[in-house]
């Protein structure tokens, strides 16, 4: 696993910067020490900027096809965040009765841009998504197909729907997050779905909307998405034939990003991206759907965390820092790499140090071996491209209260959620 010097980690992917050598890690025009002393550690920061930035990338890649992003509502699911993209003109993509409820709160006028996926809807979560009358249903199995059959009868509301296919296709990138195989729990076999569209032909209820796939997440090259949506294209052309015309195709989310030296040109990946979808579905004249979520958002954000404390255990020499994997789990759960930069710059050698949190568990570390500028007690630390399934996965493992959130717009930075409290979290018990 290559090393990177935390110089690297400064790079026009990301929001933060430092106006100078010797000023402080800024998150556009905001300090992050300010934004640290005011609301505490750990906390994190987005740039509103850069996440509507890379909004305006997908639309700048993709102008001239009919379309629409649906924010992977689970990379970040913030309602300001929510709101931020919905006032750009983005759609949601929900996995869950509860991200219905997120998107309705922060930005009701949203709900006929939503589409539904997941493996596991329940008959609530299928009614209360009927009754907002969402764009489209994301269908993952027959069992599900028939029982939004049933719940769309039984509430009388017309249901469009598509089938999420499994198109055999792999992409690399971590097992947990790769969902494009026949082995995987997800979508129907595309060799099953034209059998599956005809089967409810005829159904008063339900409408054949389009058709959806998603290979996986944090996908670096363009090639096994164009691929994907080959196959999908070919399967919507023989549909037609068949009498059945879907008029979106949804290519689901996993464009992935540079969590390394953060030097590969987000705007360049996007084009890339967008060429190969463009070259795979060149004569469909129907509506590309999207379902973007790290692209959007990770970059965008940081976790800033206060260090506790230095140590040094035989050989091996630890930063104790505030936050924890509860806090942010992907280096635990994944293995995955965060760069993490000291907020000021002390002088003297980089030191090669682990950094980790008080979690009692050896898999609590952010950090291994990791070459780090000279860090003490009180100094803060900036965990970048935390913006994406980081507060989203965050838990109160060791009743830790999770972060605080503030989202910076222009030269002005708010609170968009508050840190929690101890009441908070002993509210729903029962002793
Ligand atoms: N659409 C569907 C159906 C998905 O399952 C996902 C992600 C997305 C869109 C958005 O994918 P993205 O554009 O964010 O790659 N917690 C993991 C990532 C899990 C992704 C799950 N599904 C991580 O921290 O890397």
């Amino acid at each position: 696993m290559p090393r990177h010097t935390i110089t690297s980690a400064v790079s026009p992917a990301r929001p933060f910067h430092r106006p100078d050598s010797h000023s402080s890690l800024h998150c556009g025009a905001i300090s992050l020490e300010v934004v640290a002393k005011k609301y505490g550690t750990p906390l994190y920061v987005y740039s509103a900027d850069q996440i509507v930035e890379r909004l305006q990338m997908f639309h700048s890649a993709l102008a001239g096809r009919d379309h629409l992003v649906c924010y992977a509502v689970k990379a970040n699911s913030s309602l300001a965040i929510l709101k931020l993209l919905a006032d750009h003109g983005a759609g949601f993509d929900i996995v869950s009765g509860g991200e219905l409820d997120r998107v309705l709160a922060a930005a009701p006028e949203a709900a006929n841009r939503v589409v539904f996926s997941g493996v596991g809807k329940t008959a609530a979560e299928i009614d209360q998504a009927l009754t907002a009358n969402i764009l489209e249903f994301n269908v993952e199995s027959e069992g599900e197909l028939e029982l939004l059959a049933a719940r769309a009868a039984k509430l009388k509301r017309k249901t469009r729907f598509a089938l999420r296919v499994n198109p055999d296709v792999f992409a690399e990138t971590h097992p947990y997050i790769s969902t494009g195989l026949r082995e995987h729990k997800f979508g129907i076999d595309i060799k099953r779905a034209a059998t599956l569209y005809a089967s409810v032909k005829g159904n008063r209820w339900l409408e054949p909307h389009g058709i959806s796939v998603h290979i996986g997440s944090q996908i670096r090259s363009a090639e096994p998405f164009g691929s994907a949506l080959e196959r999908v294209h070919k399967l919507v052309r023989q549909l037609r034939r068949d009498g059945i015309d879907l008029c979106s195709i949804d290519a689901g989310g996993g464009l992935g990003i540079d969590y390394h030296g953060g030097h590969s040109d987000p705007a360049a990946r996007v084009a890339g991206y967008a060429a190969a979808i463009n070259s795979a579905l060149n004569g469909f004249e129907g509506r590309l759907l999207l379902e973007p979520g790290r692209f959007l958002v990770a970059q965008a954000g940081a976790l800033v965390t206060r260090v506790l404390n230095v140590k040094q255990n035989g050989r091996k020499t630890f930063v104790i820092a505030d936050a924890a994997m509860n806090d942010l789990i992907r280096p635990a759960l994944y293995q995955a790499h965060h760069e993490i930069v000291p907020v000021r710059l002390r002088p003297g050698r980089a030191r090669t140090v682990d950094i980790v949190g008080p979690v009692c568990e050896s898999g609590d570390f952010f950090a291994r071996d990791r070459k780090l500028a000279p860090v003490e007690p009180g100094d803060l630390l900036a965990l970048l491209d935390a913006g994406a399934y980081g507060m989203a996965q965050a838990s109160n493992y060791n009743s830790r209260l999770r972060p605080a959130e503030v989202l910076v717009e222009g030269k002005r930075a708010r609170l968009i959620k508050r840190r929690e409290t101890m009441a908070d979290l002993l509210a729903t018990e029962i002793v």
